[in-house]
């Protein structure tokens, strides 16, 4: 399952960031990894070692303190830490792909200055906010408002769901400012924590992922100075789609990872495990299991790196990454299921990995669109 023997151009610094992020998942996120899921709590030691390795900011350009990495290293990364803590990956995708990318794309030069350099060298870690309680999937319909005072605009509501809720110190607030405008209304605004009026919700109990960190935000009446809205008036929402494509990638990239991980764990299981005198990899039923779950995993991961590939190429990737998505989840989720029954019993307790996988890859078909709002958004590219 490595894709060498294709031809994929990977080059030798490619397998080298992929190897790094091998070594860090094995010695860094490993151990305590049952304990952190188990009591919820946040990796912040392993965060602040991915940002001294490079893995906060590999896209992002030197200039601004990045690894100016491409799309494809950061698959390969994403891939390999979602193996082991995909946690510790969604920590890791929200800052790359969401955060950093967005404000590199679409921010000012004082923007990146300002934000953009702690955010790549994890001095700070960023926060995506766009889902309130009200507006999840049917996102444009947004009820956080920001008035435009002239100089500032004054931020009121409520968003949930935020990864890096807490551990976040600057957050990227989409909010409608032109009721009429509709979508063509809405702003998206750096808003550092600590100003006035901006407040942080309730952790939420997870099923999975449960050591990152999701709450919801409260604001009321926050100042935001002008120049902090990132692009035109009304491109926040163009902003925050624009963003979710290649961060689609990445939660592409961690239902890989998961689906990988808990493949390796069941074929190494399976060759380990004895039951009616042989190897369980021995008895067809269970060796029909892991052909399935390889030619699925190769098949997600080629849609994987041709949405990477797509990207790195400036080519269109909206449906591509959609794709890729869509089919890496469901592959995860699958994947990991099966693995648990490889397993038997064994599978079912947290000592050995693939329930914890399990319970990870449930997210992937919900957040950064669901499933369900993949399929349309590959739908409506089908007749563009
Ligand atoms: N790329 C670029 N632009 C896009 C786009 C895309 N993929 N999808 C829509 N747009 C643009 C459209 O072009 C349109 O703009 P114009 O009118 O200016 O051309 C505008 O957005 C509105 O589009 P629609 O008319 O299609 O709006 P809609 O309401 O019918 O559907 C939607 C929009 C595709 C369903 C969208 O709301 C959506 O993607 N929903 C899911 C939201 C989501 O992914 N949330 C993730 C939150 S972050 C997160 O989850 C992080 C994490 O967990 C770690
Ligand atoms: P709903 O939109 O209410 O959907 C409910 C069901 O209806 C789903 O099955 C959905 O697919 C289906 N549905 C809705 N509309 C349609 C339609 N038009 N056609 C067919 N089916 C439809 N958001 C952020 O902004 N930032 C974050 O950092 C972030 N992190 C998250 C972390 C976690 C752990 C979780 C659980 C969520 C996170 N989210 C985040 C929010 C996430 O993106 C939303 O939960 C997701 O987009 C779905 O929205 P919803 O929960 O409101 O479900």
């Amino acid at each position: 399952l490595e894709l060498q023997g294709l031809n994929f151009n990977l080059t030798e610094e490619h397998l080298a960031v992929q190897e790094a992020a091998r070594d860090f998942a094995q010695t860094e996120l490993l151990p305590g990894v049952i304990e952190r899921d188990n009591e919820a709590k946040f990796p912040a030691e392993q965060v602040r070692k991915m940002g001294e390795l490079g893995f906060l900011g590999m896209m992002v350009s030197p200039e601004y303190g990045g690894g100016g990495m491409d799309t494809v290293s950061y698959v390969l990364a994403m891939e390999e830490i979602s193996k082991v803590d995909a946690s510790a990956s969604v920590i890791m995708s929200v800052n790359n792909s969401l955060v950093c990318w967005g404000l590199e794309a679409f921010g000012t030069e004082e923007q990146k200055q300002k934000y953009l350099v702690p955010l790549a060298t994890g001095e700070r870690i960023g926060a995506f906010c766009l889902s309130e309680p009200e507006a999840g999937s049917d996102a444009t319909s947004q009820h956080t408002t920001a008035e435009d005072k002239g100089d500032y605009y004054l931020l009121n509501g409520t968003k949930n769901w935020i990864t890096n809720g807490n551990s976040s110190g600057t957050c990227l607030v989409i909010a409608q400012t032109d009721v009429a405008k509709k979508h063509r209304g809405i702003n998206c605004l750096i808003v550092e924590k600590g100003t006035p009026g901006f407040t942080v919700g309730k952790k939420e109990d997870k099923m999975g992922i449960r050591s990152s960190d999701t709450h919801s935000l409260m604001f009321s009446d926050v100042k935001v100075p002008k120049e902090n809205r990132i692009g035109d008036d009304g491109f926040g929402f163009k902003f925050a789609m624009s963003t979710l494509n290649g961060g689609r990638i990445g939660i592409a990239a961690q239902a890989l990872g998961i689906a990988s991980g808990a493949y390796e764990l069941a074929l190494k299981y399976a060759q380990e495990r004895k039951a009616f005198g042989r190897q369980i990899f021995d008895h067809q039923a269970i060796q029909f299991k892991l052909a399935e779950m390889a030619t699925k995993i190769e098949a997600a991961r080629l849609l994987v790196f041709k949405a990477a590939r797509l990207k790195d190429e400036h080519k269109d990737y909206v449906q591509a990454a959609a794709m890729a998505k869509l089919y890496a989840s469901e592959v995860a989720m699958w994947v990991t299921t099966e693995a648990v029954q490889v397993h038997g019993g064994y599978g079912y307790v947290k000592e050995f990995h693939v329930e914890r996988l399990m319970r990870d890859a449930k997210i992937t078909q919900i957040y950064e669109g669901t499933s369900e709002i993949q399929k349309l958004v590959i739908a409506r590219e089908l007749i563009r």
